[in-house]
């Protein structure tokens, strides 16, 4: 199966996408974690990439695209993928088309989460993540059994750089600006699969794999 997970900041796209690519036995590309990887690590890419991010401003569309166009062609995922935080401008869904005719493959279905925009406020406000290992807490909805503390690798949990207040505010009025057109977009293409994600992590899994034709 081939997807595409939509939605804006903390709508729990990583969340359920690292479940169904559990699920299906395919490999997740989330953008966000490969560009937060290459900052991490230091790279050219990274060096380039971290202020965008930091400012909660969209990565360029070339970039992004190039990275996803060889994660695409990877033989892991050969048998199907989701991708996870791409596209999000209109330039990046028409080079996805692309890449996709290029590979003679189909998007099986878009899920878009909504969640309104208090519920995105207060998760990314109470998220915490482990810098160690990668895993992802959340103060209200998952916490660490040890305040601060990572349950996987007991690494110290950080909060997001990006997920500061005011940067909070400005991926918000990022993704209204240039992603939520996709949703059009998809729609008239009749791959949009809306996704009420406002409620439990299990809750909302479990919708999820109906709206795919899972369950
Ligand atoms: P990215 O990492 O993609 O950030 P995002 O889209 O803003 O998504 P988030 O990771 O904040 O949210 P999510 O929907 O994955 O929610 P999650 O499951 O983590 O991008 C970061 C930056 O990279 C961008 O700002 C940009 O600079 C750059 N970038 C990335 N892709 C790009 C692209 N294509 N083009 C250009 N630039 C790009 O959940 C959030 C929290 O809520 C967690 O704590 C979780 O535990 C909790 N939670 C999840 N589900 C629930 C639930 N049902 N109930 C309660 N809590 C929940």
């Amino acid at each position: 199966m081939n997807l595409v997970l939509l939605g804006p900041p903390g709508a729990g796209k990583g969340t359920q996408g690292d479940r169904l690519a559990a699920r299906l036995a395919v490999p997740k590309f989330a953008t966000g974690d490969i560009l937060r990887d290459a900052v991490r690590d230091d790279t050219p890419l990274g060096r380039d990439a971290q202020r965008y991010m930091d400012a909660g401003e969209l990565v360029p569309d070339e970039v992004v695209l190039s990275l996803v166009r060889e994660a695409l062609g990877a033989p892991q995922a050969a048998k199907g993928f989701i991708l996870d935080g791409f596209p999000r401008t209109v330039p990046q869904a028409e080079g996805l088309d692309a890449r996709l005719v290029e590979l003679g493959v189909k998007l099986d279905a878009v899920v878009y989460f909504d969640v309104p925009e208090e519920e995105l406020v207060k998760r990314l406000a109470g998220r915490r993540v482990c810098p160690s290992c990668g895993a992802v807490f959340n103060v209200h909805s998952d916490p660490p059994a040890v305040a601060g503390t990572c349950g996987d690798c007991g690494g110290q949990l950080e909060v997001r750089e990006d997920d500061r207040e005011e940067t909070v505010r400005n991926r918000l009025r990022v993704y209204r600006e240039h992603t939520e057109p996709l949703l059009q977009r998809y729609e008239k293409i009749s791959s949009l699969r809306r996704l009420a994600a406002a409620g439990s992590v299990d809750d909302v899994y479990d919708k999820m794999i109906r709206v795919v034709g899972l369950g």
